[in-house]
């Protein structure tokens, strides 16, 4: 049942401008305070108000209520028109399909990422790890890019296919435009240019190993399951369709799920003592055990923690169809609106101490998705969450069990937002080396 009324009773005041003592906001100020930046108006002025960022205004929904009536007004919302950038650029984006178009595609994708899919690439995946691992055994690296490569691998070989480091590039540079570009959202432009080709370069670098994996066919994985779906559908050439869902699965799933695992591995690194309760949780657990929240409480604790303290994506882009009234606010259909969909996750009336790093706050308990919000919420909740806390247990295992890290740096826990929200260290240099004791 919707508790909020979508249409607004007439009489709705307009959202209040909050106006930044001093000087104004831009862009830049967000990049620097991604986590914290709509606290203040928050307070001030409740869950819809309007902000004017670098010289542009546009309307703000933050805060528990409006993580809830984002879920409950199911029909509201505009994919399409909010990630108008990525939809430009691919035709039949799960990101940017609405109504029963989105519907259909999800329930077509949504077998590949189910827990029993996962347990059966877990052995793999691993394996994927260990060699990269060995690989890079006692050579200087950069954590950020260890973990962004780890999560790659471990993603392609879910997937099916062993894509080498050279998609992986590409992939980073389409995603830099296509976050450019949503920011700006200026789909006939340079930028819409540079990203369309960057893109084509990805779904270029992966058609031979989707061709090759498609004739072998007969196995286990993510995208067979995917490409026999897509086939019984029928909605577009299903051989276009994968490479665009595979070029899509790893643009939106491989930065923001390597953050999770380098957030985790620092939080760690600053709390020995609980790193050690881990430790012996998991020393208890024979190797090859899965690792579910049941098995491994505190690890899973862990990655909650730091799924809330250092949320990838702390805001979102949105457009209404029409318009709603929130918090007694109008907020009008069509208007460009920023989501503070994790802002929930630094009250402390939801989370004692928000800015400690207290995993014991998970054990025993789930949080409401709209208090723990990095995922996402709704119809469009990410489709990758349990993939990414299942590689997230899987490399944290191995490399806190089997491996030991030498930090060439010390880490702040400063952060700053990039494509993620990422530490605010530029290098993040680190020598791995398997433990004399590992297995
Ligand atoms: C820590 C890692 C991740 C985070 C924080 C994250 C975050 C999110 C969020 C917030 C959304 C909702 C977007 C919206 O409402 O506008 C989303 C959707 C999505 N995510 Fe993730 N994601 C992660 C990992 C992944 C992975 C590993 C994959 C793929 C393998 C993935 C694929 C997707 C897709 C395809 C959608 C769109 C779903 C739909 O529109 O129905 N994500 N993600």
């Amino acid at each position: 049942m919707l508790e909020h009324p979508v249409v607004p009773p007439a009489g709705a005041a307009a959202a209040p401008l909050y106006e930044r003592p001093g000087r104004g906001w831009s862009y830049a100020d967000f990049q620097a305070e991604p986590l914290l930046f709509f606290l203040e108006p928050y307070r001030r002025l409740g869950p819809a108000f309007r902000v004017e960022l670098d010289g542009a205004e546009t309307h703000v929904i933050a805060g528990p209520e409006s993580n809830e009536f984002f879920m409950l007004a199911r029909d509201l919302w505009s994919y399409r028109r909010s990630f108008s950038f990525i939809a430009h650029l691919i035709e039949q984006d799960l990101i940017t399909l609405d109504g029963p178009a989105h519907a259909a595609k999800r329930q077509r994708m949504m077998p590949s990422f189910r827990l029993d899919m996962l347990d059966r690439q877990a052995a793999g995946m691993h394996q994927s790890l260990v060699e990269l691992l060995e690989e890079r055994a006692g050579a200087a690296s950069d954590l950020r890019d260890l973990m962004n490569l780890a999560f790659f691998r471990q993603a392609s070989h879910g997937l099916g296919m062993r894509l080498e480091d050279e998609v992986f590039a590409a992939v980073l540079e389409a995603e830099k435009y296509i976050l450019q570009g949503t920011a700006h959202d200026i789909a006939h432009s340079e930028l819409g240019r540079q990203a369309e080709a960057a893109f084509a370069r990805v779904t270029g670098l992966i058609r031979p190993h989707l061709a090759e994996r498609l004739a072998r066919g007969g196995e286990d994985d993510m995208l067979t399951l995917m490409a026999a779906r897509h086939t019984a559908s029928g909605s577009m050439p299903a051989r276009r369709e994968l490479e665009d869902d595979v070029a899509v699965l790893l643009l939106a799933g491989v930065e923001n799920g390597a953050h999770i695992i380098l957030w985790t591995l620092l939080l760690l690194h600053a709390n020995p003592g609980w790193t050690q309760e881990v430790l012996a949780e998991l020393a208890d657990l024979p190797s090859g055990d899965e690792l579910s929240p049941a098995r491994a409480p505190k690890l899973h604790a862990t990655i909650f923690e730091s799924e809330r303290l250092r949320p990838p994506f702390p805001i979102l882009p949105r457009v209404a169809v029409r318009d709603f009234e929130l918090g007694g606010r109008l907020v009008p259909g069509g208007a460009p609106i920023i989501h503070a969909l994790t802002l929930v996750q630094f009250m402390e009336e939801h989370f004692e101490a928000p800015l400690e790093f207290r995993p014991q706050r998970h054990l025993g308990s789930r949080q409401l998705t709209k208090l723990h919000a990095a995922f996402g919420m709704g119809l469009h909740r990410c489709i990758g969450m349990s993939q990414s806390r299942h590689q997230a247990a899987i490399t944290l295992r191995e490399l806190l069990c089997n491996w030991e890290i030498e930090y060439g740096f010390q880490p702040s826990l400063g952060y700053r937002m990039e494509a993620a929200v990422t530490p605010a260290e530029t290098r993040l240099p680190v020598t791995v080396r398997r433990c004399a004791s590992g297995g």
